[in-house]
């Protein structure tokens, strides 16, 4: 088991790590003086589940529950409405403490909830995924979509505590799993060479969620994210940006393919092979460290890019992307493995290049 702490000043808050670690969730509740709890749970997941609301009967707390249809349809005001609802009807009250059990779906609704209810109440994530583990579940961003656009309408909101069982992940889909390892290796991309040998070496266990690596995984990411976080709470400064490494072409390839095609992590291993390929394009990197970069990431199955999908179709999404303003698009590229740059000079025949390089590489 290990403890992170999330340090940002009077909000700071800690993070437990490892398998069994729910344990430990009950003597926390407890040293809060919460006077409720309400539970928001993944209707999926009824192991887990029961595994929390056991874990929880050490509190004597009362407890109220609402289990929700997990996944981007969640995150709609139209579908966050009732549970204000219920939690009303159960009385919940400004002492009492939301538990949000489930993948960054649940997290990110159920946090915004939080962040409104009463003007905002305490709540705990219990993430359920490797990508709500490693990334969603730490640094407050809550929110909802709005048919515009992806997470519209939200609020800055920290939780109390992050609680991440890695006995949960067991379910997991292997594409669910691959999707959250993407969010992994971009940690050792952007910010950490020894993180990305020590993932070079143990990927292969880690697919397989072997208890060791995989612990260590997920510890090293969230320090990473915690580190990013502290700086740049409200992602202003440019800090919290490199979190978006890969991200850019990712979320075009989401937006292109309608949120149908490719999980979240899925799409962001592309786009950090497309980033590689424009960092060497730019003459940032060089070939053999986006030789490098590029095969660990292939190491990773994930479904091809539709031959029909056309590339300027693609970019026209990169182009509505918040990250651009004034027609020029700001990427998180790399200098060398472990380290990135900021670069705006980015022309139509870079993409365009970046793009031809990652066809050669995925074709041969
Ligand atoms: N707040 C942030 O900083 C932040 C950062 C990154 C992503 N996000 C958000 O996170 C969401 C994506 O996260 P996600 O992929 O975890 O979403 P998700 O909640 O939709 O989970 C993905 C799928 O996995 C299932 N699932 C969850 N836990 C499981 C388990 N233990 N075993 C088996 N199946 C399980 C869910 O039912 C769902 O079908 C997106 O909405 C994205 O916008 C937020
Ligand atoms: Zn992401």
């Amino acid at each position: 088991m290990s403890r992170v702490e999330l340090k940002l000043g009077r909000q700071s808050y800690p993070i437990r790590i490892g398998a069994g670690e729910i344990r430990s969730l009950a003597a926390f509740v407890k040293a809060r003086k919460y006077s409720k709890i309400f539970v928001i749970s993944d209707e999926r997941l009824s192991e887990a589940r029961s595994v929390l609301l056991k874990a929880l009967e050490a509190t004597k707390l009362p407890v109220s529950e609402l289990a929700v249809k997990a996944g981007e349809s969640l995150k709609d005001f139209r579908k966050v409405y009732p549970i204000y609802e219920s939690m009303l009807e159960a009385r919940v009250d400004r002492d009492s403490v939301l538990i949000a059990l489930g993948g960054g779906s649940v997290g990110d609704a159920a946090g915004f909830v939080a962040s409104t209810y009463l003007r905002g109440i305490d709540w705990i994530g219990v993430p359920t995924t490797l990508l709500a583990q490693v990334d969603s579940s730490v640094g407050g961003k809550t929110g909802v979509n709005h048919r515009v656009g992806k997470n519209l309408i939200g609020a800055f909101h920290q939780p109390a505590l992050v609680l991440c069982e890695l006995d949960f992940l067991k379910t997991l889909s292997p594409r669910e799993i691959v999707s959250g390892l993407g969010e992994v290796v971009k940690y050792g991309l952007t910010f950490d060479l020894k993180f990305l040998a020590y993932l070079e070496t143990h990927l292969d266990r880690m697919l397989t969620l072997d208890p060791k690596p995989l612990q260590a995984a997920v510890e090293r990411s969230l320090d990473w994210k915690c580190r990013s976080v502290a700086r740049d709470e409200r992602d202003r400064s440019g800090v919290r940006e490199v979190l978006n490494f890969g991200h850019t072409f990712g979320h075009a390839l989401e937006s292109a393919t309608r949120y149908r095609r490719y999980q979240h992590g899925e799409a962001v291993i592309w786009g950090m092979r497309f980033a590689l390929a424009l960092s060497e394009v730019r003459g940032h990197l060089t070939a053999a460290h986006r030789e490098r970069g590029d095969a660990i990431l292939r190491r990773l199955p994930v479904p091809p890019i539709p031959k029909k999908l056309e590339r300027d179709f693609i970019f026209s999404f990169m182009k509505k992307d918040k990250k651009s303003s004034g027609g020029k698009i700001r990427f998180v590229l790399l200098d060398r493995l472990g380290h990135s740059v900021s670069d705006s000079g980015v022309k139509p025949a870079d993409l365009e290049r970046a793009y031809a390089m990652l066809q050669e590489k995925s074709n041969g």
